[in-house]
């Protein structure tokens, strides 16, 4: 699979997403079957978080992960990237970005991974009632204090992304991009809605920070149990006709030609879903299809 850079670390250019495995509270031999096929496939990047868990328990995600892991010795050691700030408390999911609440969530995630250090840790959403450079402030502390290597962030603005820079180094952004909402930042309480002040990827993509596309295919609730949303993409649908591949390889193909900041976390909870995904990795699509793909129906676009 094509390598890409997250800050120092190389990882193959498509991440696996653990989120369901624990809200979807799905069969643990089928996740573990998952990621072995991930791993095979090229995957050497897997997200999680704190706040991916079963309801009263603590970092299930995690858990889970770090058992497959343990059994696969040091060859199929991926990058494990977690993220503190947001917890579950039963059927909530609140946002708590008190540096003393990420130290907490930091230290919980280090014990459920079994690790001394944790790859890539990430704020998992600013925190309204925070400010923004007291939460980074609490990243920086983690890096200097030996337990993170490597900071991200996730559901920043550009505004964001650039003051964080001035606090510690960033080797991540973490927002969701989709060939139906383009990029979009998840606000908690109010509309999702793009970076005010512009191109989060762009500036990324200067930067030499890697821009790790979440949900790409808007997550697993999509009407058709197909994870797809309704809104009609005529184009996505005959380029994946016309290729012979599914529309969930075209999406993946299309986020990784948007730019080579672009590591689309996909979420999988079946081995033939990430293999499928995977193998994205060799679908080259050209420009006219490019730009066919994000069209909405009434550009007539296929
Ligand atoms: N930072 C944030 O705020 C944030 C928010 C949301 C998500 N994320 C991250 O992004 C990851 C992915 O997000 P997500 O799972 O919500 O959404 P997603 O990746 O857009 O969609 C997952 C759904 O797509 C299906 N799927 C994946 N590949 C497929 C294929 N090749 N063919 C058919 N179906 C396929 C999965 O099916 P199966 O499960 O049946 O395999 C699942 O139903 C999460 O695990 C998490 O790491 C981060």
């Amino acid at each position: 699979m094509e390598q890409r850079r997250v800050g120092d670390v190389e990882v193959g250019a498509v991440a696996l997403g653990g989120a369901n495995w624990s809200l979807l509270e799905i069969d643990p031999a089928e996740v573990e079957a998952t990621i072995d096929a991930a791993l095979a496939a090229g995957v050497t990047l897997i997200d999680t978080a704190f706040v991916y868990t079963k309801a009263g328990v603590e970092c299930h995600n995690e858990q889970l992960i770090a058992a497959v892991l343990a059994g696969r010795g040091a060859d199929a050691a991926p990058l494990v990237a977690t993220k503190g700030g947001h917890y579950r408390d039963g059927d909530e999911f609140p946002i708590d970005g008190r540096p003393e609440t990420i130290v907490r969530h930091c230290d919980a995630s280090l014990a459920a991974l079994g690790v001394d250090c944790i790859g890539l840790y990430q704020l998992h959403l600013p925190d309204p009632k925070v400010p923004f450079a007291e939460s980074v402030g609490a990243l920086a502390e983690l890096k200097d204090a030996g337990k993170v290597r490597q900071v991200g962030l996730s559901n920043v603005t550009l505004a964001q992304f650039e003051e964080a820079r001035e606090i510690v180094a960033i080797a991540s952004v973490q927002n969701h991009l989709s060939p139906w909402a383009g990029q979009a930042v998840f606000h908690p309480g109010g509309p999702d809605g793009t970076s005010p002040e512009g191109d989060v990827l762009a500036a990324c993509e200067a930067a030499g920070v890697a821009f790790l596309a979440y949900a790409p295919f808007t997550g697993p609730f999509g009407p058709d149990g197909e994870s797809l949303p309704q809104a009609p993409r005529p184009g996505l649908e005959a380029i994946a006709r016309e290729r012979g591949v599914s529309r969930h390889q075209v999406i993946v193909a299309w986020l990784l030609a948007q730019s080579p900041a672009v590591i689309p976390i996909v979420g999988a909870s079946r081995p033939a879903s990430i293999r499928d995904a995977a193998a994205a990795d060799d679908l080259r699509l050209t420009g006219d299809e490019l730009a066919r793909i994000a069209a909405p129906a009434t550009a007539g676009a296929a």
